[in-house]
């Protein structure tokens, strides 16, 4: 096969098992992230989502077929696939509390020509900040420090683990605005539990339960189901999970 084929999806994940101490915490998933926008991994707590995303990274023992852009990464280690352009923005955030704002920005620095003027221009709060200690932003601020890491490099997926979980919302709301202008740079898998969120962001869905995948289509169609979304998520609107 030879050059990139129309519509093919940057990420293509087919019968991944993942474990976590001898235990099964992804099961036989399969999904498509196609190559431009937002696809949401949605589920309970609990269902796998941050497994689904450790197994993609290599950061946790997996099987299966995982593509990047058509090329298999599911033997390849961590460090290969983070260099082929996979960001990952985790759960926790995982800033360097004692380092300032800027140092910060500096280790995550990768690419020839980091993308310097692209983060300030996204983060205008945190150019501001730059010599303030990372540990003492609030946790909206510190998820934009956690995104500016990914973003200062060319990436051609990011893997973004609740960007908005446990922050104010007025803040959630600006965690969103930074995310549909990253998406403008390169496609996302998103960990949400925010449904207006997922609303504006996403347009595609991909939703666990107990490891398992239980519906991939329209983020729409899912979110208009109340039926479904009660099912799968366990709530009823977007207002009860905002
Ligand atoms: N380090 C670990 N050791 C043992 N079991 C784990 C570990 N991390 C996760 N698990 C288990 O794996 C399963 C999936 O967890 P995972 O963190 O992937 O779920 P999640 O969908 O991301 O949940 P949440 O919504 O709470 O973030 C859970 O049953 C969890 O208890
Ligand atoms: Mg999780």
């Amino acid at each position: 096969m030879s050059g990139p084929v129309a519509d093919e999806p940057i990420l293509s994940v087919r019968n991944l098992y993942g474990r976590i101490a001898g235990q099964q915490v992804v099961e036989d998933v399969s999904f498509d992230v196609p190559a431009t926008g937002v696809t949401a991994l949605l589920g309970r707590n609990g269902v796998g989502k941050t497994s689904t995303i450790k197994s993609i990274l290599g950061l946790i023992d997996r099987t299966g077929e995982i593509r990047l852009a058509g090329e298999r990464i599911d033997r390849a280690p961590t460090h290969r696939i983070v260099q082929r352009g996979v960001a990952y923005v985790p759960e926790d955030r995982e800033v360097f509390g004692s380092l300032t704002v800027a140092e910060n920005l500096r280790l995550a620095e990768r690419d020839r020509s980091p993308r310097r003027e692209l983060v300030a221009s996204l983060f205008p709060d945190l150019e501001a900040r730059r010599e303030q200690r990372a540990g003492t932003l609030s946790g909206g601020q510190q998820q934009m420090v956690s995104l500016a890491r990914a973003l200062v490099n060319e990436n051609r997926l990011l893997l973004v683990d609740e960007p908005t979980k446990g922050l104010a919302p007025r803040i959630v709301d600006e965690v969103a605005d930074a995310l549909a202008e990253a998406a403008r740079t390169a496609p996302i898998l998103l960990v949400e539990q925010n449904l207006l969120v997922v609303r504006r962001l996403a347009e595609r869905v991909v939703v666990l339960s107990s490891g398992r995948v239980v519906f991939t289509g329209s983020a729409a169609e899912l979110l208009d189901d109340h039926d479904r979304v009660q099912r799968f998520l366990g709530v009823h609107d977007e207002r009860e999970a905002a």
